[in-house]
């Protein structure tokens, strides 16, 4: 069976938790691939008497609470042990049963030290900032790529973890103190912490790749499910305001040792309107009551930080950026109950940028720093669409601006997610492959 992955169109919370929820109970495997707790996806499942639990996941892969799945933490994630205990813990404490996680042997785990950095290297680029999470994610991402990472198969063997430890403190000390002006880190201190987690790891992990390959051979679905998202891949996002990790679905295959030559489908989760956490260009931002009403009705508070997130109208312009650089082949189009409402629905069709028009994200960061929006106007609707579940419930508006999105960004719109719960979407066209 082939694998399937799963991206965020945008930058970020455009539902991703949800809609993996959704095909959990038809696949095998779900797969986070990059990031880390960074991460914030919630997942709303309704019981049989109409209560609604909510979960908000941040490092376990949303397919957690699918009881069939087998989650794998991959080789592309970067983990911070304390987090990932500590919601293993809050998850069985609900009664959901985490005992089928598996984490690779290659993820690199966030050490103590890398916390701190994110936190003082923000606070010294002062105005010039990303507005990250805070979590260690870069940090931690650069130590691998210069080679002085930790990863999770060095916790086994203390004296193997203490001269890695050494090597990179080596660095990192110098950073904390010369350049940073804040405490050096203890070598036996972060030993003794990231080994205080090996016994309860150890039964965890595996060489993920050659597990998901030999499911994949014996027919079973493989979901990977991205964190993050299209534009805040650290390639082809909006750098440098962008996460640290590969988003795209060519990161999938990097963070899970998967081959490209077994993903048959690509589904980008997009939201029917665009939201931003943390700073960078943001084209189609609102600053007016309409960009607070999106974010009062959607909720658009984050799920990690608790920060406001930035709202603004549907661009198709990054619509069909995400559509090239992923191959996308479905999108599910997410929360447009949340637009509901409006007397006129704008959607951005293309930029100008100093008098010229872009059809395309244009190359330069400059230029998408000073990209104005060009908007069609079309009509919005009043009726709760809530409870419809064909698309030809919804209302004939509701169902022109989805068509007229289709057809903007090349790719079609397979599922609209019309509210929070498992079972608020609209099913066009099967997102599994027969
Ligand atoms: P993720 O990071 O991509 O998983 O997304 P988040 O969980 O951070 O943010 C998406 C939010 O929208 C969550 O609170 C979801 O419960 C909610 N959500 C997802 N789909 C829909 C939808 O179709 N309608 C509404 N109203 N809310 C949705
Ligand atoms: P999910 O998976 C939205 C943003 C941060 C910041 C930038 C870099 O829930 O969609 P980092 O801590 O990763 O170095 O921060 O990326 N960011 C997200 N924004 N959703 C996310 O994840 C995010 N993960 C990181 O706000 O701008
Ligand atoms: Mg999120």
């Amino acid at each position: 069976m082939p694998a399937i992955v799963l991206v965020g169109a945008q930058w970020g919370d455009e539902g991703k938790g949800k809609a993996t929820d959704l095909m959990g109970s038809a696949v095998d495997y779900v797969v986070k691939f990059n990031g880390g707790n960074n991460a914030g996806h919630t997942v709303v499942i309704e019981g049989e008497d109409g209560t609604r639990e909510k979960y908000a996941l941040h490092l376990l892969p949303s397919g957690i609470l699918s009881p069939n799945v087998v989650p794998v933490i991959g080789n592309g994630v970067v983990v911070d042990l304390e987090v990932l205990f500590k919601e293993i813990e809050g998850l069985e404490e609900r009664g959901v049963d985490t005992s089928r996680l598996v984490i690779s042997a290659s993820a690199h785990v966030i050490p103590p030290y890398n916390r701190t950095l994110d936190k003082v290297i923000e606070r010294f680029l002062g105005k010039r900032k990303i507005g990250t999470t805070g979590r260690g994610i870069g940090p931690t991402y650069a130590d691998k790529m210069n080679r002085i990472g930790i990863r999770v198969q060095d916790l086994f063997d203390e004296n193997i973890l203490r001269q890695k430890v050494e090597a990179a403190l080596d660095v990192k000390n110098q950073m904390l103190v010369k350049i940073y002006n804040t405490r050096a880190a203890d070598v036996d201190l972060v030993v003794e912490e990231l080994r205080s987690y090996a016994d309860r790891l150890a039964p965890m992990v595996r060489d993920t790749s050659l597990e998901l390959q030999k499911a994949l051979d014996a027919d079973k679905i493989v979901l990977l499910e991205a964190g993050q998202a299209t534009l805040l891949d650290v390639d082809h996002g909006t750098y440098p305001f962008v996460t640290s990790s590969s988003a795209t679905a060519g990161g999938a295959c990097t963070g899970s040792g998967i081959p490209p030559t077994r993903v048959a489908r690509v589904i980008a989760i997009l939201k029917a309107y665009t939201t931003r956490v943390g700073e960078g260009p943001f084209p189609t931002e609102l600053f007016d009551d309409d960009g607070e009403t999106l974010r009062k009705t959607g909720q658009e508070y984050g799920t990690t930080t608790g920060r406001p997130r930035r709202c603004g109208w549907m661009d198709t312009v990054i619509g069909r950026y995400t559509t090239r650089i992923n191959g996308v082949t479905d999108f599910v189009i997410t929360k447009l109950d949340v637009l509901t409402g409006f007397e006129k629905v704008p959607v951005c069709v293309a930029y100008e940028v100093d008098g010229v028009r872009h059809d395309e994200m244009p190359v330069n960061q400059s230029d998408f720093h000073h990209a104005k929006p060009v908007y069609e106007h079309l009509d919005g609707w009043w009726e709760d669409i809530s409870g419809c579940r064909t698309f030809e419930e919804l209302p004939e508006n509701a169902q022109k601006y989805v068509l007229r999105v289709e057809e903007l960004i090349g790719a079609r719109v397979s599922a609209i997610g019309v509210g929070p719960g498992r079972h608020e979407i609209i099913e066009r066209h099967a997102l599994l492959p027969d």
